[in-house]
């Protein structure tokens, strides 16, 4: 009976927004027909990204559609992208606000879900300052490098057995402890109350935590058929498992006698500044910022540089001839006979770069980015988009778009040899950190750890498939909703080539 009700109130509401968009004579981007209430939700089945590329082929670069009530633009083309992105950032950089994202952001004091506003220009500009400099990312040099160190060992231990290793959890491991002790103080390998799995099982929770599909986000009134069916209960039990662990993490620094070190982590540079803070007017830095925060680089942080590090070894156990020019080279270079790597030893690679370079290309592992709202109307590609309509590039499809790029969807790092697109928001056929304002901040800490982590695993072993499989065996699936990763675990063994 009270989900009769409830559609009666959403047809209700549907036929008065219908009257009310009807009246109006902008030149809105074109889209495949809506159905009352539901809007385009029947025209998307399988991966997001995937299916809006396929439905962007017919619609065009520009093109509207409606997640129930909610219309929403997605660009698939680098023109529209940098119109977009660039001559419209500011009117364009604001994040549309959802039940999950308000709840996992502490309502929003964080950098990544935050609306546009005083509040988050503070936040972002104290964490590029303070959390992603240059110097900063240099002080923790040391801790990726040891993280490193000790993956090596590990997979030494695994080559001498000739056993397979489970690569996705090893790099999830990796980028998970050298993210835990830079931003939160934490060794997974020695933490009193979290390890590698529960590591694991947080950050999948978090994934899932944002992905939630909640009617209130779509709907007029769906909040009702939210409590009926028990998606807010659910949303309410990943959020406090995760909460959890970041008071664990606050807790930890806030102890009395807790001696920083001389590289003070994330946590501790922002409670540092929570305590000096002045008594003017100005932002002011709460307990509820320190822990959005954290969320945000626990969610931003691992699963996208892990995943990166997996694809890239994906791709060359496709792709041998690349994968014997790339350790060729990274061997000649470094010489056969090191005993550890150090960030110095990336300076001198080229064709390691442009694999590198390949991978953000064929697996952006955020490939919608994050959405963006706009905050007053704008033209794109000559279409008009009404204030407050989410915005989400496709910079999957722009990065396979075959205008752009011959073979789109082959694994070829040459193509980049003698060319100058580069992936660092300039250039709009490649942007898997996004550009503008709200371009990833985290941007200089993810190359590193990715390319450290490749170049220890290409140097040291050499890599072959378990026995009985073969290439065709790799399975190329992906999974996820924001952040999209590579489903299946990828086995490998390793052999220490000396
Ligand atoms: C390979 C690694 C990474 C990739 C591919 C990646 C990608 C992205 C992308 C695509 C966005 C959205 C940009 C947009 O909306 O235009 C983003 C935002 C963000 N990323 Fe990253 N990221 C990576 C690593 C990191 C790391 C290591 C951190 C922090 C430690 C981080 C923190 C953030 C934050 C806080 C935002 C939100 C920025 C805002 O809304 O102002 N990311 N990232």
């Amino acid at each position: 009976m009270s989900i009769i009700l409830c559609l009666l109130l959403l047809l209700l509401v549907t036929i008065v927004f219908t009257k009310k968009f009807q009246t109006s004579k902008i030149n809105l981007p074109p889209g495949p027909q809506k159905l009352p209430i539901i809007g385009n939700l029947h025209n998307l089945d399988g991966l997001l990204h995937i299916c809006l590329q396929k439905l962007s082929k017919t619609y065009g670069p520009v093109m509207k559609l409606h997640f129930g009530f909610v219309p929403i633009v997605i660009v698939s083309s680098n023109k529209a992208a940098e119109e977009v992105l660039k001559t419209h950032d500011l009117d364009c950089c604001s994040r549309p606000e959802t039940i999950a994202t308000k709840k996992i952001s502490y309502n929003f004091k964080d950098i990544g879900f935050a609306p546009y506003g005083e509040e988050w220009r503070a936040l972002r500009k104290l964490a590029v300052i303070e959390l992603f400099s240059l110097k900063k990312l240099n002080s923790f040099r040391y801790i990726r490098e040891e993280e490193n160190d000790l993956l090596v060992k590990k997979l030494s231990e695994a080559s001498q057995k000739q056993s397979p290793v489970n690569l996705k959890k090893a790099l999830f491991t990796l980028v998970a402890s050298i993210i835990c002790r830079l931003a939160f103080g934490q060794n997974l390998h020695e933490s009193k109350f979290i390890d590698e799995d529960g590591m694991e099982e947080l950050a999948s929770r978090s994934e899932k935590l944002q992905a939630k599909f909640a009617f209130s986000n779509f709907f007029p009134g769906g909040w009702i058929v939210d409590r009926i069916t028990g998606q807010s209960k659910s949303l309410e039990g990943l959020f406090s498992e995760l909460d959890d662990f970041f008071n664990q993490v606050l807790d930890d620094h806030l102890k009395q006698g807790r001696s920083v070190l001389e590289s003070p982590d994330v946590v501790d540079v922002m409670i540092d500044m929570m305590n000096k803070q002045g008594g003017d007017g100005s932002f002011k830095l709460t307990t509820d910022h320190i822990k959005g925060i954290i969320s945000d680089i626990f969610l931003a942080g691992v699963n996208t540089s892990a995943t990166t590090i997996l694809w890239a070894m994906t791709e060359l156990m496709r792709n041998p001839s690349v994968m014997k020019k790339v350790q060729d080279e990274v061997r000649t270079v470094l010489g056969e006979s090191r005993e550890r790597i150090t960030e110095e030893d990336l300076n001198q690679l080229n064709y390691f770069k442009l694999v590198i370079k390949e991978t953000f290309r064929l697996h952006p592992t955020a490939p919608l980015l994050l959405p963006r709202e706009t905050m007053s109307p704008i033209k794109v590609q000559g279409y008009d988009i009404p204030k407050k309509t989410q915005i989400m590039i496709n910079v999957y499809a722009i990065a396979r778009d075959p205008k752009l790029w011959e073979n789109p969807d082959e694994f070829n790092p040459e193509r980049f040899s003698d060319s100058s697109v580069d992936y660092r928001g300039l250039n709009f056929e490649l942007l898997p950190f996004g550009s503008g304002r709200r371009i990833c901040p985290g941007m200089t800490m993810g190359i590193a750890m990715v390319e450290l982590g490749l170049l220890n695993l290409l140097y040291f072993f050499d890599w072959v498939l378990p026995e009985g499989t073969t290439v065709k065996d790799i399975d190329m699936e992906e999974e996820g909703a924001v952040i999209i990763s590579k489903k299946a675990p990828l086995e490998l063994v390793p052999i220490c080539p000396r």
